[in-house]
């Protein structure tokens, strides 16, 4: 290559690369503009292969030349590649744009059930006399069940027709949460306040008003000088608590075989006031079973009855859900309904 052509050529392939390169749309582009003249088998390359075989002069002269060319070129392929980078990044951005006032996609919040609302609500207003919560198994033996109890051999609760019994000889579901008193007893000395609040097993038909399944809360309290005046007075101030300041209490002389006296407790009604209503029917409300704690109960515990006495009570959570939130058919709480159960969203 004489040295006027190669000197051509360099000056040639500035002006052409130089365009090539600001006309790139892309990296891509760009990188190909790189290759075409700076790479192995650039024109640009070829001269500067051929620069050994020219005079010293023209070689240097030449080679200055080709050097400026290339750094021409390589200043403008960074700035290209800068602006091209840039752009790149803009319209990432673009294309990645969230549209912050879009309303969101709100998770749908749970509730509690109505069943857990009205038995936490029942155990909080004991708890806040200074009962401490107590829990029994589900499956119970007969001894805490039944016997301790004072439930006789004979007694209807004990035969196959009203109780759910497992296979396991002597053990059954629990028919009532009165077992949790025994397993209480057992445990620890006098004196006791507890509040047993779960979940209880009859064989039963189910119908708008039982099911097999329901939940109970029970209570006991046994102390030295324990009397009903004791049973009806904390009944009462739970009752106020539960249904309004103005509730009276109405105990009905009633058998359970582990309380002596045992009563059926009324509340006046929150909706009529005790005048009769189509919730009430007369005017009361029957919501629990309550007792003085049989002494045989007692001793069966290994508590002094002579020392000791004590009151119990027991009732249905589904009863109390079903005055307090007008429901009369129970199976609408086990149904799932979810139009049925989010009426009780933020109740309580
Ligand atoms: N366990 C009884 C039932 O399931 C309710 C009951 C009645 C509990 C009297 C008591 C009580 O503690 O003293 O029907």
């Amino acid at each position: 290559m004489d040295p006027e052509q190669a000197r051509r050529t360099l000056e040639t392939e500035r002006e052409r690369g130089l365009r090539a390169i600001a006309e790139a749309a892309s990296l891509e582009e760009l990188e190909r503009a790189r290759v075409a003249f700076l790479g192995r088998r650039s024109p640009w390359s070829e001269v500067q292969r051929s620069l050994g075989s020219l005079s010293p002069e023209a070689r240097r002269e030449l080679g200055r030349l080709a050097n400026e060319v290339k750094a021409a070129l390589d200043d403008a392929l960074a700035a290209r590649r800068a602006e091209l980078e840039a752009r790149a990044e803009d319209e990432l951005l673009r294309s990645d744009r969230v549209d912050v006032t879009l309303p969101g996609r709100r998770p749908r919040p749970g509730s509690f059930h109505p069943l857990t609302i009205v038995q936490e609500e029942i155990v909080a207003i004991f708890t806040r006399m200074g009962y401490r919560v107590a829990e029994g198994p589900e499956i119970e033996d007969d001894w805490h069940n039944f016997e301790a109890l004072n439930i006789p051999p004979d007694h209807p609760a004990r035969t196959m027709k009203d109780s759910l019994y497992i296979d396991v000889p002597g053990l059954l579901l629990r028919t009532e949460t009165s077992a949790v008193q025994i397993r209480t007893m057992e445990q620890q000395g006098p004196p006791v306040y507890v509040v047993a609040p779960g979940r209880v097993y009859r064989r039963e038909a189910v119908d708008a008003t039982h099911g097999s399944v329901f939940h109970q809360v029970e209570g006991l309290a046994v102390d030295e000088g324990i009397s009903f005046s004791d049973l009806k007075g904390t009944l009462e101030a739970f009752a106020r608590a539960l249904f309004g300041p103005e509730r009276r209490v109405r105990l009905n002389p009633d058998y359970f075989p582990f309380v002596e006296p045992g009563a059926q407790v009324a509340v006046s009604c929150f909706l009529c006031d005790g005048v009769g209503c189509r919730v009430c029917g007369n005017g009361w409300i029957e919501l629990l079973g309550a007792g003085m704690v049989h002494p045989k109960v007692l001793e069966n515990c290994g508590y002094d009855a002579e020392r000791y006495t004590g009151f119990a009570f027991g009732m249905g959570v589904e009863r109390v859900a079903m005055v307090r939130y007008g429901v009369n058919d129970l199976r609408l709480f086990y149904d799932g309904d979810v139009r049925f159960l989010e009426r009780f969203e933020g109740a309580a």
